[in-house]
């Protein structure tokens, strides 16, 4: 324990209204957030100090704490200040180029019932991670994944700390050497268990559609975008196995994957076994729009 408290970085988090170092921070052991995962979370990228799609990321945060039933304790202005301190340009706990934001709202303190119960005040957590980038090498060769039945609830839409069947889901690829988990509801793709995941045919991009069953990541609408701009057809319907293991290209994305592509999947090769070339124009095109949110 003493080797793990030592080995955290020495940066600042915010915890409820205070700003302190990340390695001292404590809650309560009665917090609903670690009793029973009763929380919501958001992750944002921020490329030199500067937050990449905030909004929409803090409007994310919004839809979660409504289907909790906890009101946002914070005002948009507030999420942005606090990411300004722990992450903007010059902030004293920056620590990297590229870094990701952490927030956390949970439905705060109480003894243990299952029951929500009223009038708590949310506990307020944020923090700053470097944010890795993946490896321009694995880039260039692709990513091999794994697939499972998805075996998480039937909230997926809902950004909740509760993420048990994510990381057991995650592990399934850890333990087969790969870098995700492609998860089915039956013959359905749904998404990977931290990342979105997409469907390349006859130059189409297709994603599940936005329902209760997927998290609708950030990355959506960006694609949706950066497709119309490069005249790539988009579409989201409900993606089959077959689509899937047949398709030309297939990619991740996230906050911090950006857009990845997958050239294995269950060790076998998607389309030609190497990244596509809709892979690479929505690659470069992420990459202007990062540059464009100067
Ligand atoms: N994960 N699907 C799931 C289940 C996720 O956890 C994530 C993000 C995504 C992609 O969403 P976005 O494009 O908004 O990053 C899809 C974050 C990065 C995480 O849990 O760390």
């Amino acid at each position: 324990m003493h080797q793990i408290a030592n080995a955290l970085p020495d940066t600042l988090c915010y915890l409820d209204g205070e700003y302190t170092p990340l390695r001292d921070a404590k809650v309560s052991v009665l917090d609903r957030g670690f009793i029973f995962g009763d929380g919501v979370y958001e992750v944002v990228p921020v490329y030199d100090g500067r937050p990449f799609c905030f909004d929409e990321h803090m409007a994310r945060l919004g839809r979660s704490l409504a289907e909790l039933r906890i009101d946002n304790p914070l005002t948009l202005a507030q999420w942005r200040e606090i990411t300004t301190q722990l992450a903007g340009p010059g902030a004293k706990s920056a620590v990297a180029a590229r870094q990701a934001v952490y927030y956390q709202v949970t439905r705060g303190v109480a003894m243990r019932d299952h029951a929500m119960p009223k009038g708590l005040v949310p506990t307020v957590f944020a923090m700053v991670n470097p944010m890795n980038p993946v490896p321009d090498a694995v880039r260039a060769e692709g990513v091999a994944c794994v697939t499972a039945a998805d075996f998480r609830w039937q909230k997926a839409h809902v950004k909740a700390t509760s993420l048990l069947g994510a990381v057991l889901a995650r592990q399934i690829s850890v333990d087969a050497g790969a870098a995700e988990t492609v998860m089915f509801r039956g013959e359905f793709l749904s998404e990977a268990s931290s990342s979105n995941v997409w469907v390349v045919r006859d130059k189409r991009v297709s994603g599940p559609p936005k329902d209760e069953l997927v998290l609708a990541g950030i990355r959506y609408g960006l694609l949706e975008r950066l497709c119309a701009d490069s005249g790539i057809p988009f579409d989201l319907h409900r993606v089959t196995r077959d689509e899937v293991f047949g398709a030309d290209e297939l990619l991740l994305s996230s906050a911090t994957k950006e857009v990845l592509p997958v050239v294995t999947l269950d060790g076998q090769p998607i389309g030609n076994g190497r990244p596509g070339p809709i892979y690479q124009q929505l690659y470069t095109a992420y990459q202007d729009a990062k540059q464009r949110n100067r």
